[in-house]
């Protein structure tokens, strides 16, 4: 088990650990929401997991849950990472595949080098973003695409929804191009629904669809993942 929650299993649980209860005064010139949102940090168990244990976000905490339920990353699998920076979801994926297998990781921001992992700058949402993925891979087909990409929030529940939901399809578009059958496929979406007309798609093309919110995505936040499993296509 992974950091919050091998203290959990020692007694100290993950909001145990909040308890800590760093507390941040407002400083002249900051807002009370950054106030906040830094204490928030300050307070996270697996913000201060991923510092201890060399995660570049608290993000991979989420795919180390989903990987040790689902069975996700296997040794020698080639794994598409979108939205990857800052690499938290790499790091986990590249330590699982190992040597035998393949990480390439796209953000549009600059992802610092992680041993083992290809990393590209573009747009996943521009012809030249999705042509640089396909030269990387080459000929060989992925075993999983993992999305993680999300916009900025603009606080309109409606417009990040469309967003999100933009970004997910984009991301099953490529998947469906690029995955060996009996691929897998996870992807960020936001609670309030995965679209019937995606959710269909999935379930046609999928041999298993779910939907996963682990432990370390935050429980106020819609944030939510959806898990496909079985590529039907891809011979
Ligand atoms: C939540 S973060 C990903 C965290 C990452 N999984 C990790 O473990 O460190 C979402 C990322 O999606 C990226 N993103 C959003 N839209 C994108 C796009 N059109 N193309 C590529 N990356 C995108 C953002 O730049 C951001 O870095």
């Amino acid at each position: 088990m992974s950091g919050p929650q091998k203290r959990k299993s020692r007694g100290a649980s993950g909001s145990g650990a909040r308890a800590l209860g760093v507390r941040v005064k407002t400083a002249k010139g900051r807002k009370v929401s950054s106030t906040r949102w830094l204490e928030r940090q300050l307070n996270d168990p697996y913000v201060q997991a991923a510092k201890r244990e060399g995660y570049r976000s608290r993000a991979a905490y989420k795919l180390l849950a989903i990987d040790e339920k689902h069975d996700l990353l296997k040794r020698g699998d080639v794994v598409v990472d979108l939205g990857a920076a800052p690499g938290g979801w790499s790091q986990v994926a590249v330590r699982k595949v190992a040597d035998e297998g393949m990480v390439v990781a796209l953000d549009l921001q600059e992802i610092e080098p992680i041993p083992g992992v290809t990393t590209l700058q573009a747009d996943f949402m521009e012809d030249e973003g999705l042509a640089r993925l396909r030269v990387e891979l080459g000929d060989r087909k992925a075993d999983i695409v993992l999305s993680d990409m999300a916009a900025p929030a603009t606080g309109h529940k409606q417009t990040d929804h469309l967003r999100i939901m933009a970004l997910c399809e984009a991301a099953l578009d490529f998947a469906e191009e690029i995955l060996a059958p009996e691929g897998r496929f996870l992807a960020k979406v936001l609670q309030g629904g995965t679209e019937r007309d995606l959710l269909d798609r999935l379930r046609r093309n999928f041999r298993s669809v779910r939907h996963v919110k682990p432990e370390a995505s935050r429980s106020d936040s819609a944030e939510l993942y959806v898990l496909a499993t079985g590529y039907r296509g891809g011979s």
